[in-house]
């Protein structure tokens, strides 16, 4: 099965003119990332070492996204939109490379699971010319249906050329084909647009294998799989999937989500068992956890890294390039940007740290502030290990506190500081015994008048 070579053509040259958008349909994301990209990871999980894209509508924008995610990857434009047979043939150049295996997929379908792919690509390898990847709905209405006679696949009818018979059929074409790469080019070459849409129709394929006597056959998927994303509010449906599916499967790996239904996950979050996540946490892209890590209430994490033992939240915000080491605490409204957080530290309160390291068991009072940005460069602050920083203070970068030293509450330090220093960088405290009550006094009189 590996030693089959296999290219995926993924169709993607759709307006998506339900989506209301400027960005191309394809880039909209589920998961945090576009659909396109979900599309190609099964392709590349079953196996599918080329992809060709067939791109139209905002092919610069979609070609530039594709690079993100796709190696081997080449597009074909396809100029006018005469349908999904002639978008197929737009990838003729690669098409005509010689693979043994061809998955033609759309880019709009991002719940499609590799184990789909796989199983039409093993239908491939048993003989099989070409392979339909069907599912069965109640609502069947709008898609092409799967016509078998005495258990094999005959015909894949579209809706509008369906005879009243056929249209109560409820076995559908999800749109995923898999195509043996020797006869791919001989059989798409055959199909014509005389149908009720003038198009050129993928579908017309199978009666086509058929016809040179070459096996055809179907293979089932869940609706899921095949399930099409043309407005927002499908994109929604496909979002809340995939998260039951990133939830189930991140709790059978050994995390507890106290509330699962409140937890968002993206694509490639990673998280070690053990973890718990409270209720109402948002991971965004970039996220990594080890292992007996809890996340509390109510927050929100992107681009951070958090190592075993360490706790953060409720209410805490992880920025890209937050990256906490074992056991360290990031409590409540503290947000950390760009700065390491080294074993055992903590910054439990109302703080923000940012462009900075918070050195080994140092501990940061509420309230302190990196002051990292002059409004037009970002400057770092280095605090040692074990320093204590007093509650209220500001730290003016670029500023190094060293190891051990003691930072007075309110200070703001525009200086370093050396180690086991203690640094005040606040007026000193001044009391006038008796003054207290002369004042009120006198405030009283000037009311009074
Ligand atoms: C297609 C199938 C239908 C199936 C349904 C599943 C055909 C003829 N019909 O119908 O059997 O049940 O999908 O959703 O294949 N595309 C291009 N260029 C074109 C035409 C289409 O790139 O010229 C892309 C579209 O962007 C889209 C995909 O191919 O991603 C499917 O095209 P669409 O027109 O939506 O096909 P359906 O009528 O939905
Ligand atoms: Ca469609």
């Amino acid at each position: 099965m590996t030693e089959r070579s296999c290219l995926s053509i993924i169709l993607a040259a759709g307006e998506g003119t339900r989506m209301k958008s400027a960005l191309p349909k394809v880039l909209h994301k589920v998961a945090g990332l576009p659909m396109l990209a979900h599309v190609t990871h099964a392709a590349q999980e079953a196996g599918a070492g080329d992809f060709a894209y067939v791109v139209g509508h905002g092919a610069e924008t979609v070609t530039k996204a594709i690079a993100g995610f796709a190696q081997n990857a080449k597009t074909y434009v396809q100029t006018e939109r005469l349908g999904t047979a002639h978008a197929v043939l737009a990838a003729r150049e690669a098409i005509a490379r010689g693979y043994d295996d061809l998955l033609v997929m759309f880019g709009d379908t991002p719940l499609i699971e590799s184990g789909v792919l796989k199983a039409a690509r093993e239908k491939l390898a048993d003989g099989n010319a070409v392979v339909v990847v069907g599912f069965r709905t109640p609502n069947p209405a709008g898609y092409g249906r799967l016509i078998e006679k005495n258990g094999a696949l005959v015909a894949i009818r579209e809706d509008k050329e369906c005879t009243e018979a056929e249209r109560a059929i409820n076995f559908c074409n999800g749109g995923l084909m898999a195509i043996a790469g020797k006869h791919a080019l001989a059989l798409l070459d055959k199909i014509d647009n005389k149908n009720a849409k003038g198009e050129f129709y993928l579908t017309d394929i199978v009666e086509l294998a058929n016809a040179a006597g070459l096996k055809v056959a179907a293979t089932e998927a869940s609706f899921e799989s095949a399930l099409g994303v043309n407005s927002r509010v499908e994109l929604a449906e496909a979002e809340a999937i995939w998260q039951q599916r990133k939830r189930r499967a991140v709790m059978l790996s050994g995390v507890t989500l106290i509330d699962p239904t409140s937890v968002h996950f993206s694509a490639d979050t990673e998280i070690g068992v053990d973890t718990l996540v409270e209720p109402n946490v948002f991971f965004g892209p970039g996220v990594k956890i080890a292992s007996n890590v809890t996340i509390h209430a109510f927050s929100h994490l992107e681009g951070a890294t958090v190592a075993s033992g360490s706790d953060v939240g409720p209410y805490a915000r992880l920025r890209p390039g937050a990256e906490l080491h074992e056991k360290a605490k990031v409590g409540n409204f503290v947000e950390i940007k760009k700065a390491v957080v080294e074993t055992g530290a903590k910054v439990n309160h109302l703080t923000y740290i940012g462009d900075a390291r918070i050195g080994e068991g140092a501990n940061i009072g509420a309230g302190t502030i990196t002051c990292n940005y002059d409004g037009f460069s970002k400057f770092v602050t280095n605090i040692g290990k074990g320093a204590f920083i007093g509650s209220n203070s500001s730290l003016v970068a670029p500023i190094t506190i060293g190891d051990g030293a003691y930072v007075a509450s309110g200070s703001v330090l525009t200086e370093d500081v050396e180690p086991d220093a203690l640094a005040f960088g606040r007026a000193r405290q001044k009391n006038l015994p008796g003054k207290g009550r002369e004042l009120r006094e006198r405030f009283s009189r000037a009311a009074k008048k």
